[in-house]
């Protein structure tokens, strides 16, 4: 029995210890908004915050997140309205939608842990982070959104 804190929320789950992050997220607790894409740490859909940073939750056992809290794209923010989605929708980043929750949830640790990245620092933190559609120059100028109206003080977070 392992016990996962997700979104606030505690879980038991009975599983083997090397059982995937992802896989418990996905089939057991019903949170399916984090994709799966490679299964390797390639290509970055299934990105969720371990104590507030990004990490692939396809290649992080659910032995190593005891006393961990996680997030998924679910409990990122309890209205939606993290400054990153506001300025995904500004921006209108999405297209088919498959990696966004996973390339929203890397852009929200890098904007944690630098509140004003430069292009250099948002090309570094978002390198991982695939997208088939070609989206990168709207994910990047959203995430420069976002940092310009968290400066403004337009949000709670930090
Ligand atoms: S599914 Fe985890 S990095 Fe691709
Ligand atoms: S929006 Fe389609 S893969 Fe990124």
């Amino acid at each position: 029995m392992i016990e996962l804190t997700i979104n606030g929320q505690q879980h038991q789950v009975e599983l083997p210890p090397d059982t995937p992050l992802l896989y418990v997220l996905r089939d057991h607790v019903g949170l399916t908004g984090t994709k799966f894409g490679c299964g390797a740490a390639l290509c970055g859909a299934c990105t969720v915050h371990l104590d507030g940073t990004a990490a692939r939750s396809c290649v992080t056992a659910i032995s190593d997140l005891a006393g961990v809290k996680i997030t998924t794209i679910e409990g990122l923010d309890p209205q939606g309205r993290h400054p990153i989605q506001l300025a995904w929708i500004k921006e209108q980043v999405p297209a088919c939608g498959y990696c966004q929750s996973g390339q929203i949830m890397q852009a929200a640790s890098l904007l944690a842990q630098s509140p004003q990245p430069s292009d250099q620092d948002i090309v570094n933190a978002m390198d991982g982070n695939l997208c088939r559609c070609m989206q990168y120059i709207r994910i990047h100028r959203a995430i420069k959104t976002a940092a310009a109206d968290m400066a403004k003080g337009g949000s709670h977070h930090a």
